[in-house]
């Protein structure tokens, strides 16, 4: 590690993962409510179960990002972080807000609006640290130098900000209360975080190929060209059935099925440098992750979005259990891996060892990838039977479910299987480390990745 103040990434990244490993314990309780529909339905009934994990998920999501960004941004700009202090602080203010919503929750203390459940108290405390973090990175970026990857980054993070005052917006209309609740929802991973999610992937592809910065950096601008013209006006394939005006059914479906296309270009970007690239990286599964990240999120973003995007056949899928696959692999294959991703890669250098536990690593990537992806078939096959009977047939919406039973029970067996490769991976990060440093004073890491 160059820096001293990368060290700060360490608590975000250690919090982060245990975080995550919450959120999927939620996760796996839903699913047994939909293979036994009265599992604590007293105790802990099945919405408030359903917004932990949803919470868990983006809280954990953006505390991996601010810490992928205090880890990243000494490098990039040649300087340490501003204040390390500002760091810590900011971390326990996100930490303690995010554990009190979800202790809340589960005294049935909420505000509704999915996603957005936290009540007003903490979302200020979020707000108040996302700021702090704002502050602290942009005084780090603007002391030393810019590169693309650093500048793009914050103008991910900047805006993602920026669109989360929106939750503090609440209209008493509900096609208006929805229409501005997307400007969070679809903008931040639809638009905003892909800035995020291009600029990561960058530095990740230019640490572990070494290809030229120049090149790497055309790239990036035009990902990101692609993610903000499409992406922006894609929200309107959310505003086809709200009440919104009738024009956003040509126009949401035209967007949005151009989002296909950055998505498109990560993956040939991330597998074109891999192949050009000349450096024998040692840290083969953060390779392995960065590779997945792209290709996943295709799959999951790109595909399972085309699916249901065009207006005529949202008019048919809308809100079915086609909606919970693609959720799934998409924020699975684009953020969730993409944090692993950078975890892997930096975690050995934070933790002064080599590259450690690989074999543990990547065994935890193709079981979290295929529970993943076996999840996402489930619940398609689910949806389809769904959507025809429901939507088709017009059958009753309890008679549907009680059909797609068997489906569920699968969901569920692939929820464990994930949830075992989460804990795999977390001790393959914290856990002790198999592969030490050989010697006092011996470099951390193979000569050629000291770039
Ligand atoms: C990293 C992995 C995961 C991610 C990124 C994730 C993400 C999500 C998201 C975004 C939603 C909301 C979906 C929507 O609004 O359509 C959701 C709901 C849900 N998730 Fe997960 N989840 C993950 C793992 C799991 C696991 C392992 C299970 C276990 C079976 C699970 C079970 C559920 C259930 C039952 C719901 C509620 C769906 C509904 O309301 O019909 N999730 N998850
Ligand atoms: C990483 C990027 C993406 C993530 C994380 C993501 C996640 C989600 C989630 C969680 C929902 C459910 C929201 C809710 O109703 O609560 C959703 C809905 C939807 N997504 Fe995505 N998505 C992504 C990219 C895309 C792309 C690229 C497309 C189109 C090509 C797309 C098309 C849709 C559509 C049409 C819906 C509405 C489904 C309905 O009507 O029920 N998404 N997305
Ligand atoms: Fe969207």
């Amino acid at each position: 590690m160059k820096y001293e103040t990368q060290k700060v990434a360490y608590p975000f990244f250690v919090a982060a993962l245990l975080l995550f490993v919450a959120q999927i314990i939620f996760g796996v309780l839903a699913g047994v409510v939909y293979v036994f529909p009265n599992f604590l339905s007293e105790a802990m009934p099945f919405h408030i179960i359903r917004m932990s994990h949803t919470n868990l998920l983006i809280v954990w999501l953006l505390i991996g990002f601010f810490g992928a960004t205090y880890y990243l941004l000494p490098e990039e700009a040649e300087v340490e972080i501003h204040s390390p202090t500002i760091a810590y602080v900011q971390l326990g203010i996100f930490v303690f807000a995010g554990a009190a919503a979800l202790i809340g929750y589960q005294f049935g203390i909420h505000e509704g609006r999915h996603y957005l459940e936290q009540p007003l108290w903490v979302k200020i405390l979020l707000t108040i640290s996302f700021l702090m973090f704002l502050y602290n990175a942009s005084r780090t970026l603007l002391n030393g130098r810019k590169t693309a990857i650093s500048t793009v980054l914050l103008l991910g993070l900047w805006l993602a900000a920026i669109f989360w005052l929106f939750a503090f917006y609440n209209p008493a209309n509900l096609a208006l209360d929805k229409m501005y609740w997307w400007y969070i929802v679809h903008v931040w991973v639809e638009g905003v975080w892909g800035l995020i999610m291009a600029s990561l992937l960058a530095y990740l592809v230019i640490k572990l190929t070494g290809v030229d910065r120049e090149i790497i950096d055309k790239w990036l601008y035009v990902i990101v060209g692609l993610v903000l013209f499409s992406g922006l006006l894609g929200t309107g394939h959310h505003y086809y059935w709200i009440g919104t005006p009738a024009y956003w059914q040509p126009i949401g479906s035209f967007f949005s099925a151009l989002e296909v296309l950055p998505l498109f270009a990560m993956v040939i970007f991330a597998f074109y440098m891999f192949w050009r690239g000349q450096r024998d990286h040692p840290n083969k599964s953060a390779m392995l992750w960065t590779l997945g990240c792209a290709v996943m999120a295709f799959f999951g973003a790109g595909v399972w979005g085309f699916m249901h995007t065009l207006s005529f056949i949202n008019y048919y899928t809308h809100g079915t259990q086609i909606t919970a696959a693609h959720g799934h692999l998409a924020f699975f294959g684009a953020y969730v891996m993409l944090n692993l991703a950078i975890m892997t890669y930096a975690m050995p250098h934070l933790r002064g060892k080599l590259p450690y536990n690989q074999m543990l690593n990547m065994w935890s990537f193709w079981l979290m990838t295929a529970g993943m992806a076996f999840m996402t078939f489930t619940l398609t096959f689910a949806g389809v039977i769904q959507t025809h009977l429901q939507r088709v047939m017009a059958i009753n919406f309890m008679v549907v479910q009680e059909d797609l039973e068997l489906f569920m029970v699968m969901r569920l067996i692939s929820g464990v299987i994930v949830l075992i490769a989460v804990l795999m991976f977390v001790y393959a990060l914290l856990g002790r480390a198999k592969e030490q440093v050989p010697a006092e004073g011996a470099p951390h890491i193979a000569p050629a990745a000291a770039v």
